[in-house]
């Protein structure tokens, strides 16, 4: 597998320092991850695409969204012109997926489809192939700083067989509860991008926290 990658979500930081806190995390983290709430598919509002522009123009990490809105095609563009890299939509907002994926790739921005806990990976099935990842949720999507939930650990080695058998080769993304203690759970079950707010944020040194992640994990690659 190649490098496990780190994306830092700045989701728990103190939103008056965004700035200052993203660049504590420049050097160590691999991406930078935007929780985009709506106030409809999850409780809370946060960024829109005039954050993410300024904000673009200043960071030299990749950016993904993670669009946690109700019409996520509404997002596409502004999101898009705001400089994301990356774009993540739950599969439980969209009847028109296959034409979301398309709409997406069709501006040269990588595409994910993200699942929330309870929703099967069968409804992946015949979007696969045309995806550069899948975002499994492992709490349900809304806040920062919930448990991990060690049941959705099954679902990412079912997620990384399927990827061996089709010979399928995207991204397995975990997001929620990623700390010291599951960082390397996931990564045994098969994930390679691991979403991270509170385990990085939520402690003193930022970039420290990152860096101690990424060793935890070649530690039990090695092992
Ligand atoms: C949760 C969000 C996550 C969140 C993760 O709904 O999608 O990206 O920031 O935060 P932690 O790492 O605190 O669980
Ligand atoms: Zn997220």
């Amino acid at each position: 597998m190649d490098k496990v990658k780190i994306a830092a979500s700045v989701l728990t930081v103190d939103f008056s320092c965004l700035y200052e806190e993203i660049k504590k995390v420049e050097k160590e983290a691999d991406l930078l991850h935007f929780d985009i709430m709506d106030g409809h598919f999850v409780p809370d509002i946060t960024f829109g695409p005039k954050v993410v522009a300024s904000l673009r123009k200043k960071i030299s990490l990749p950016f993904e969204v993670h669009l946690m809105v109700d019409n996520p095609q509404e997002w596409i563009d502004p999101f898009a012109q705001a400089g994301s890299d990356a774009m993540i939509f739950h599969l439980e907002t969209s009847f028109h997926a296959h034409r979301l994926i398309t709409s997406i790739k069709e501006k040269g921005i990588r595409v994910g489809v993200a699942l929330n806990p309870s929703t099967s990976l069968e409804n992946l099935r015949y979007i696969l192939p045309q995806l550069d990842m899948v975002l499994l949720m492992t709490v349900n999507p809304g806040f920062g700083g919930q448990t991990f939930l060690p049941e959705v650990l099954p679902k990412i080695r079912d997620l990384q067989q399927i990827s061996t058998e089709r010979k399928l080769f995207f991204d397995i993304e975990v997001d929620g509860g990623i700390n010291q203690r599951t960082a390397a759970k996931v990564v045994e079950a098969g994930a390679n991008i691991l979403v991270v707010g509170t385990a990085i944020f939520g402690l003193t040194n930022p970039q420290e926290a990152v860096r101690k992640l990424k060793e935890i994990i070649l530690k039990r690659k090695e092992q």
